[in-house]
């Protein structure tokens, strides 16, 4: 995109430098140091300032202030004839000090990939670049410059709903998507023009909120910590993302937006991390509310000694930092580290070399900025289906014929919205593919298709309202107003004239959001009793589920022939899912994320320590760990999949039993498509460090490799295990390989693995 844009940038003479003679741009530090030497108080604070652009904000007033040095950069107005007067305005201030303009581009940008969660699911590194690729791509045409993304913060507990936004409970898979993600929207530089700049997020442990309820507080060991939720972040800063945005909880009872050992030991110090830190909306005035701060200035004062370099849509920077600074307790030297650090963000982006690199000239303005050619659908489509999750096939009950006559029905089922998922930055329900639609077009002209609602979201009035007060540009969901009694009755009809029902049930979108916490994992009352319904029709029953988090659905998998889990699969999600439900393409998702029973179990996730008496399965229960209403372990675990092949794993072997530090252990194992079909699966490494000087994980996940084999084709895999993969924190946070005995485990998920051991000199 915006090629033209390239020669443009490298033949502009950098306006900032003609206007202040500054040292040559190549020399980062140089260039910044003498900007800051020309700036005055009120400029650097104002570069501190990130403002969020809303439909009835009043334009002028902002480009008064840009104009006047008083805001670095803004987040939400998106084009480029809405940046560019923004722009201009930064080029009439005094040091023409450009802006930037940030967006939540999470997963797609005009072009809706499916949920971060989804995105986890297809284990597939090429994929998740693809999906990087294209949203950096329609992002900076859209004039944007960077993007609060990507979330990594590990999620151990579905009740909180952002669960969805983030790549599940696992310490090593979230790692890599992090990384593979910030290379592919930072591209060759965050200095291109089709590159955005990717911000790390929720610094840190967001995920873990007590009791998934949201901007909760996080209570959490250190071992735990370092060993488990700190190395997404670490994994993606060293992949050269150039920011961090904070965490809006407190950790141990410190707010990590005043939290000094998170920001300047930790992050800079110990990670030697070089780049802009942001707080999240509001998070500094919160500060007063956390109780930390009894005042505004003391909150400015406690963010920017902690190390908050830009503070997210909120004034006390501007009105408080002049006063602190005057009074002595905040020093020139840390205001002008934060601001060198907004500078350097903006160098890092190439603002200075061509504040418009991304926005153009107003002759390369798009027509419709809300375009069909903007899509890149068939990207979409590849990415969504390697996300479905095939959770239950009884009897092949997929994939289905293209003949005969199939009832659609569900909440679901026409959904353009909940197609599109949470943060679904500009995605348009309008150009999103439903289910309705994209078995539409699977079976025009070869099946009958019949379709009915069935029921609503959910029959709660208040939760309805909670809903729809979300989102307040548009009703997030639409009920049927008619009895659920009509609904359901209408869609048994149609069942009963059809030979398969595939019903689309689940959580609407905004369910699975910031600040919607679940106290239960189930689907609403009301389409269950859609569902109770379907199966009393004795028809073979397809539950196509659409959520943000694991639910649980014990029950349904009794009544349902088989089961997909689609997330919210984005713009071609209707696609996707016809092409899986209809063999078109073979399934090959694989759960980010443990489904647990109930939400009694939280939190579960298979990679939890051993204890003492663990449960084990064929025994007496008695003096075990365990919950005696119902069985152990989770529905489905992290790792599961089915496939419309079968795959078998065998000759698993390991190159050594006794391991000398610093030698590579290489692990083999053969995998066979025993199926009829081709087919992808994952093959998942995991190893477990016996006795230690602390208890270890049962298991964790180390590598792994996506293979596609033909029927009837093997492939030997081989698998590398290096000193450092047997490493952990310890008691003291040591990074340290304790001797002993390890155990490597290999399987096509978390539960069912073989097993082989060595042991470490
Ligand atoms: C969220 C962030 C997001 C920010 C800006 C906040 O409410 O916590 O994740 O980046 O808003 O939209």
């Amino acid at each position: 995109m915006k090629l033209s844009l390239l020669g443009l940038a490298m033949g502009l003479v950098s306006q900032v430098a003609l206007a202040t003679s500054t040292p040559p741009l190549q020399d980062k530090a140089a260039f910044i140091d003498h900007l800051l030497g020309q700036m005055s108080v009120d400029e650097k604070i104002g570069q501190l300032r990130l403002i969020s652009i809303g439909p009835d904000m009043p334009r002028e007033k902002i480009r008064e202030e840009i104009a006047a040095g008083r805001i670095g950069g803004t987040f939400n107005s998106r084009t480029a004839p809405e940046n560019r007067p923004m722009q201009d305005a930064a080029m009439r201030s005094r040091l023409k000090i450009p802006m930037f303009f940030a967006y939540d581009t999470l997963h797609g940008e005009r072009t809706i990939f499916p949920i971060s969660l989804g995105l986890a699911a297809t284990w597939d590194m090429d994929a998740i670049t693809q999906v990087g690729r294209t949203s950096a791509i329609e992002a900076a045409a859209d004039s944007l410059d960077m993007t609060f993304a990507p979330m990594v913060d590990i999620a151990r507990d579905p009740r909180w709903g952002r669960t969805s936004e983030g790549f599940g409970e696992d310490t090593y898979l979230t790692s890599k998507i992090g990384q593979t993600l910030v290379r592919a929207l930072q591209g060759k530089s965050a200095a291109e023009p089709d590159s955005i700049m990717a911000i790390v997020k929720h610094f840190a442990l967001y995920g873990a909120v007590e009791g998934g309820r949201d901007y909760n507080t996080v209570d959490m060991s250190l071992p735990k910590m370092y060993n488990d939720y700190l190395p997404p972040y670490r994994a993606s800063l060293d992949a050269g993302a150039g920011g961090v945005m904070v965490a809006l909880n407190s950790i141990n009872g410190v707010p990590a937006t005043a939290d000094t050992w998170l920001m300047n030991d930790l992050l800079r110090k110990q990670w030697g991390f070089k780049g802009v830190a942001i707080s999240d909306h509001g998070a500094i005035q919160e500060l007063i509310r956390h109780g930390v701060a009894r005042d505004g200035r003391e909150a400015a004062k406690l963010a920017i000694k902690a190390g908050i370099d830009m503070s997210m849509n909120d004034t006390l920077y501007g009105q408080e930092l002049p006063g602190l600074l005057k009074s002595g307790e905040v020093t020139q030297a840390e205001l002008d580290q934060a601001v060198r650090e907004v500078l350097g963000a903006k160098y890092d982006m190439g603002l200075f070399k061509d504040p418009y690199v991304r926005i153009g000239k107003p002759e390369t303005d798009l027509k419709d900025y809300y375009g069909e050619d903007r899509l890149h659908r068939d990207a979409a489509r590849d990415v969504a289906r390697r996300s479905l999750v095939l959770l239950e096939n009884r009897q092949q009950t997929l994939p289905l014929k293209k003949a005969g006559t199939i009832a659609l029905v569900g909440p679901l089922a026409d959904a353009p919205i909940d197609m599109l998922g949470s943060w679904a930055a500009d995605g348009r329900p309008e150009h999103s593919v439903t289910v309705r639609e994209g078995l539409r077009r699977a079976t025009d002209g070869k099946a009958r298709l019949l379709y009915a609602r069935g029921s609503n979201i959910t029959g709660d009035k208040a939760i309805f309202d909670y809903l729809n007060f979300l989102n307040f540009a548009a009703p997030e969901i639409v009920d049927d107003p008619r009895p659920p009694a009509v609904l359901i009755d209408e869609a048994v009809k149609a069942a009963r004239q059809s030979d398969v029902v595939v019903a689309v049930v689940g959580e609407s979108r905004g369910m699975s959001h910031e600040s919607s916490s679940r106290t239960t994992l189930e689907i609403p009352a009301v389409q269950r009793e859609l569902i109770k319904a379907l199966k009393a029709t004795g028809k073979p029953l397809v539950l196509v589920l659409m959520n943000g988090r694991p639910l649980s659905i014990g029950w349904e998998r009794e009544q349902a022939d088989a089961i997909l889990e689609t997330w919210f699969s984005g713009t071609e999600g209707g696609n996707a899912i016809a092409d899986v439900l209809f063999g078109d393409y073979n399934p090959s998702g694989k759960l980010a994320i443990t489904f647990p029973r109930s939400v009694g179990q939280i939190p579960m996730y298979y990679n939890h320590l051993s204890i003492g008496r663990p449960f084990t399965p064929g025994k007496p229960g008695n003096y075990t760990s365990q919950y005696f209403e119902e069985p152990n372990g989770p529905l489905y675990p992290f790792g599961y999949g089915l496939s419309y092949s079968d795959f078998e794993l065998s000759d698993f072997t390991l190159s050594k039993t006794a391991l000398k530090r610093g030698e590579p252990l290489q692990a083999e194992v053969t995998v066979k498509n025993t199926g009829k079909v081709e087919g992808e699966t994952v093959v998942q490494l995991y190893v477990q460090d016996v006795s230690a000087s602390m208890s270890r994980p049962v298991k964790e996940l180390k590598n792994f490799q996506k293979v596609a084999l033909k029927p009837g084709e093997a492939r030997t895999l081989s698998f590398r295990l290096d000193e450092d993969d047997l490493k952990f924190y310890n008691g003291q946070l040591q990074h340290v390989a304790e001797p002993g005995q390890f155990n490597v485990q290999i399987g096509l998920d978390s539960q069912n693995v073989q097993q082989q051991s060595f042991e470490l000199l």
